[in-house]
């Protein structure tokens, strides 16, 4: 069994699309090990996603992550890093396949409803940066 961080990011939040996306990996063997709602600071969301400070992206990264509230969730499962990122399909909605989270809840590659771990040894650095470990059943 793996373990993989999920973000439901505020463009989701705002549509209600919540449970929707929580459907997704539960019904794809995606157990929800944790989970809270919370509001990023701007400081959290620059830490956060601090191995792309120095992309152009990383500015209107920070300011979309902290515009709004989000879901983070543990989710747990066999192969739990690679299943996330099939179901969340590509980063950019315009090239996720049909009938993943981003090509059916994102708008664009900045609001793009979901974040994911993408390797297990940054799965446990951002499970580590939301829960502790008795928070984690
Ligand atoms: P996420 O998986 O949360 O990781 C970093 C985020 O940066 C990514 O999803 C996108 O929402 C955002 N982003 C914006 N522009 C780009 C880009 N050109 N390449 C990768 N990520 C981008």
């Amino acid at each position: 069994m793996q373990q993989t961080l999920s973000i439901i990011k505020p463009d989701a939040v705002k549509k209600g699309v919540i449970g929707k996306i929580i459907d997704r990996f539960e019904c794809n063997g995606l157990r929800i090990a944790a989970m809270k709602k919370l509001r990023l600071s701007k400081d959290d969301a620059a830490k956060f996603y601090e191995v792309h400070k120095d992309r152009p992206f990383f500015k209107d990264l920070v300011e979309f992550m902290s515009s709004g509230e989000v879901v983070v969730m543990v989710l747990e499962g066999e192969n739990a890093v690679v299943k996330n990122r099939e179901l969340m399909g590509a980063t950019n909605p315009k090239e996720a396949a049909a009938g993943t989270i981003r090509a059916d809840f994102a708008d664009s590659i900045d609001a793009n409803a979901v974040h994911g771990s993408d390797s297990d040894e940054n799965a446990k650095i951002e499970i580590a940066f939301f829960f502790a470990k008795r928070e984690i059943f």
